[in-house]
């Protein structure tokens, strides 16, 4: 147990010096008496509320009763505001901006009198980013998942976030909703506080999240909406003033087997392929070498046991009822490891004690899962040597052993431009590649991989076919696209050097994608192949443009991802 003096915070409260005289009148000024928070830990609550960020919209609220639990345990919180991720409204992407909030993170934790911080997050990149930042910080953490929003609701229909707009989208473009139902979609599919409750990136890291023991158990399943998240807001201040005491830090929590268990557990999800990258650039951060390898390895031995959208059938306020996250992993528990301590202190095993299905529909049982060998596939081969990741459970089985001539767009726009010209010759056995779209060439590899189907095809009845690039896609949308090829087209991968016509094989099983042409050609298309030029002339643009890895490492930044230590920003 840590004794008072011990506190980090004291460096500035503490002594009797002239800059700790500074410190408590400055807290006088803040309003504060003594009584009310010396000697006791000071609590960060980094928040990630925007008016402009739906999926937190309840986060203002949900900060005041972190604070209410904080204060009850005897600590004392001080709330950050820290840059929102809002996946729907910033460009191009909010992964170019990860690894800045990441930054911010882990600098304001540094550099500010904080003993424990509760970090509020759930839209996409908002969950690696914060946990990036307090693994590099290294001081006693939580996280507070925002929670799912409600399921969607049009005409008696239920509606997922991501995967039932693109959907509908292919049918309008198809001809078949009218603008009346058009506008009735927008109003019904996204209706409350919270982040998409498909199995989406943002569920899909909040349970990463929860598996890895940063969370309260059975965090991040509840709505954002429901009052057991009022209630787990408050539950989650009252306990980080004890991990403080404990000193319980992060990277106590963050060990090699919680990440293999985070794989697991994604695979078991039917997750978003994002988690893949994710998940290796927040490893990196704890100092655990995890790959793409692992990838591979975990999900063949995993099945897929939540049925949930665009895998599956129902949505996060169906897995909650259901029994949310401790009871799909109480289904696997064998592929665990039980015996790692959690941010409550106790195991994950003694979480999942007694932890029951309530509806084997929705969290299916390991006799009847969605898929035996796992819901995501690395692939490699001449057109992917560094790898690339495809989710087959989302993919028309037809499309997983392909080969099909190449139709190749250079850059996003080209895309949009081409797509549906009625002379572009195209049909179900295309093979439609992309490039330009990676860490550097999007740039901030954007959720571009789910190219969209020519709208001629569309009319013909056809809903899928194989797709390639060195983007990523949204975790709620579907189809045999191949994703994450690295190295990528703008640094010269060999993405860049396919060409339309070319013949390309996707092989899910052997796991396979190969460019057919000769040696010669090959040879010569690479002496020609030139290096665009640079995204960014300054700014963060440039910074990012200068340091980030490709997306077999994490696309962290390079002087982020390594080990090492810096001075104490504080010295007594
Ligand atoms: Fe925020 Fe989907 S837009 S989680
Ligand atoms: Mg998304």
């Amino acid at each position: 147990m840590k004794k008072r003096e011990d506190l980090r915070s004291q460096a500035w409260y503490g002594g009797d010096g002239l800059r700790s005289f500074s410190h408590r009148s400055r807290s006088r000024q803040l309003g504060l008496n003594p009584e009310e928070h010396l000697g006791k830990p000071v609590i960060g609550i980094l928040n990630t509320y925007s008016g402009i960020n739906p999926c937190h919209l309840h986060f203002r609220e949900r900060a005041e009763e972190v604070a209410r639990g904080v204060w009850q345990a005897g600590g004392y919180p001080v709330e950050f505001p820290v840059a929102t991720l809002s996946e729907t409204y910033q460009k191009p992407t909010p992964m170019l901006y990860r690894n800045l909030l990441a930054m911010e993170t882990e600098e304001l934790l540094r550099s500010y009198p904080i003993d424990g911080a509760v970090l509020m997050g759930g839209c996409d990149k908002t969950t690696p980013a914060l946990l990036m930042g307090a693994a590099s910080a290294g001081l006693p953490a939580i996280y507070l998942p925002a929670g799912p929003m409600l399921r969607g609701n049009w005409r008696g229909e239920v509606l997922g976030s991501g995967t039932d707009m693109w959907k509908y989208w292919d049918e309008r473009r198809a001809g078949n909703v009218s603008d009346c139902e058009w506008t009735e979609l927008e109003s019904g599919i996204n209706r409350s506080p919270g982040h998409c409750m498909t199995m989406g990136t943002a569920s899909t890291m909040t349970s990463a999240a929860e598996v890895l023991g940063m969370t309260l158990p059975g965090a991040a399943s509840i709505p954002a909406v429901d009052s057991g998240h009022h209630r787990l807001a408050a539950a989650t201040g009252l306990r980080i003033v004890d991990m403080v005491w404990e000193d319980l830090t992060i990277n106590e929590i963050l060990t090699a087997d919680a990440y293999a268990d985070a794989v697991a557990t994604v695979i078991a999800l039917g997750g978003s392929t994002n988690a893949v990258i994710h998940l290796i650039a927040m490893a990196r951060r704890s100092e655990i070498g995890l790959s793409l390898a692992d990838f591979d390895r975990i999900a063949r031995q995993t099945p897929v046991l939540a049925n949930i959208r665009p895998g599956g059938e129902f949505l996060m306020e169906d897995f909650y009822y259901a029994g949310g996250l401790p009871a799909l992993l109480g289904q696997i528990k064998d592929l665990l490891h039980l015996d790692r301590v959690t941010v409550t202190g106790r195991t994950l095993g003694e979480h999942l004690d007694g932890a029951i299905v309530h509806r084997p529909e929705v969290i299916r049982p390991r006799s009847n899962p969605l898929s035996t060998d796992g819901g995501l596939a690395v692939l490699s081969g001449n057109l992917a040597p560094d790898g690339a990741v495809i989710k087959h459970i989302a993919a028309q089985e037809r499309l997983l052993q392909h080969t099909g001539p190449a139709i190749v767009f250079r850059d996003y726009k080209d895309m949009q431009n081409r797509v549906n010209d009625p002379d572009l010759k195209v049909d179900a056995d295309s093979v439609l590649v992309l490039q330009n779209a990676g860490p550097l060439g999007g740039p901030g590899m954007p959720e571009y991989g789910m190219l969209p189907i020519p709208d001629v095809l569309l009319r013909q009845g056809i809903r899928d076919m194989v797709r390639i690039s060195d983007a990523r896609m949204s975790g709620t949308s579907y189809g045999a696209c191949v994703l994450h090829v690295a190295p990528e087209s703008f640094v010269g991968g060999p993405l860049a050097l396919v060409r339309t016509g070319d013949l390309i094989t996707l092989d899910v099983p052997a796991r396979q994608l190969t460019l057919d042409i000769s040696d010669r050609e090959w040879a010569q298309r690479k002496a020609q192949w030139q290096s665009p030029p640079d995204r960014y002339e300054r700014g963060y643009g440039a910074l990012y443009q200068a340091h980030v890895t490709q997306a077999n490492h994490g696309c962290d930044f390079d002087f982020l991802a390594r080990p090492g230590k810096n001075p104490d920003p504080n010295p007594r």
